[in-house]
């Protein structure tokens, strides 16, 4: 049993546009090979109205960070990345600074302080040492993620989502001594990219995962599937309604239509799903409508059941989870 995909239309009206901010710091940013050269590809690739990058050591040459402007940046975007280089197992000095200072008590933690709550980190980060040097038996000793955790805890203590740290080995440049300059900068183009498809993927949004999540969720139904595959994605206090069953609400009840269903249905069924509009009402909050084609027979009298439904789904995508959650689901024919 297949649902198909040729058939479907995204809406692509409503796209929330999902903002970067880049907190650069590099303290001879001139002389970069690997950062610079990073920052170069970003700006090209990304659209100005989505992308704001801020060089800590240029706005701030006398360490002197204005607190209300970086607050202000930080409240602007979805998505916000620490781009520097390794320097003694952390960041560059300014960048510690600015999490000391614009991290503050009512702002990023304590009371008051959830501005941040529910937005993306991710820290991209150039290392000098190769792949092996951060192994146990290595001169780092330690691998990157292990040399990472007190920035993991800080962003999890703010209520940010945590994303898997981004890095490339060998970026340092001595000449004569350490890799070379077209080494280097080759190294850099291939952190840059992944950078990109990282943000490029971040602005998208959740609106392909939805599209993911209807098609595996009718894929489930067709073979009229354990209970708990849909109860995991159902809000507990969902209201559905279902043609010939009424408006029901919650888990429960849930349950009960969907044991009639199977028992009256000879597994498998098919859904073919049409004409599916996605639309984002406001930040992970969706509007799905779709036409299902049902194909299926009943068991005791082998009728041949052939419609064609009408439904509108209310879903909110959990960030933190990464899945969606379904709030109403109303069916008609
Ligand atoms: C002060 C300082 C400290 C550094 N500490 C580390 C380190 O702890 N681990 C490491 O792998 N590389 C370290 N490096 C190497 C840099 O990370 C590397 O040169 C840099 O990522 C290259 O990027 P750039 O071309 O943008 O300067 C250090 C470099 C400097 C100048």
């Amino acid at each position: 049993m297949t649902t198909t995909r040729s058939t479907t239309r995204i809406n692509t009206l409503n796209r929330l546009d999902r903002k970067t901010l880049i907190i650069l710091s590099h303290p001879d940013i001139e002389r970069s090979i690997a950062n610079k050269t990073i920052i170069g590809h970003i700006k090209k690739a990304l659209p100005e109205s989505q992308l704001e990058v801020r060089h800590l050591e240029s706005l701030y040459p006398d360490f002197k960070i204005d607190i209300n402007a970086e607050q202000a940046a930080l409240l602007n975007a979805d998505l916000i990345v620490f781009q520097h280089p390794l320097y003694w197992y952390a960041t560059p000095a300014i960048l510690k600074k600015y999490v000391d200072d614009v991290m503050t008590w009512g702002f990023a933690y304590g009371t008051g302080g959830d501005k941040l709550k529910g937005k993306h980190f991710l820290q991209s980060i150039t290392l000098g040492g190769s792949r092996e040097s951060f192994t146990p038996l290595g001169y780092n000793r330690f691998s990157i993620e292990d040399i990472l955790k007190p920035m993991q805890q800080s962003v999890y203590h703010i209520q940010m989502i945590y994303n898997p740290p981004l890095y490339s080995y060998r970026n340092a440049y001595v000449p004569e001594v350490l890799n070379s300059m077209s080494e280097v900068r080759e190294n850099a183009i291939a952190h840059a990219e992944r950078l990109i498809e990282k943000i490029q993927d971040f602005s998208k949004g959740n609106k392909e995962k939805v599209e993911n999540f209807i098609h595996k969720w009718f894929k489930h139904f067709d073979v009229l599937d354990e209970n708990g595959y849909f109860i995991q994605y159902l809000h507990q206090d969902i209201e559905f309604t279902f043609p010939g069953y009424g408006n029901m609400k919650g888990h429960t009840e849930f349950n009960s239509w969907y044991y009639s269903i199977r028992e009256k249905l000879e597994a498998p069924i098919k859904h073919e799903v049409k004409n599916l509009v996605i639309e984002e009402t406001e930040r992970n909050r969706f509007d799905v409508r779709f036409q299902v084609h049902f194909l299926a027979e009943e068991k005791e009298s082998r009728k041949e059941i052939d419609v064609v439904e009408t439904e509108n789904w209310e879903l909110i995508w959990d960030e933190n989870g990464d899945r969606p959650i379904i709030a109403k689901y109303v069916v008609s024919v």
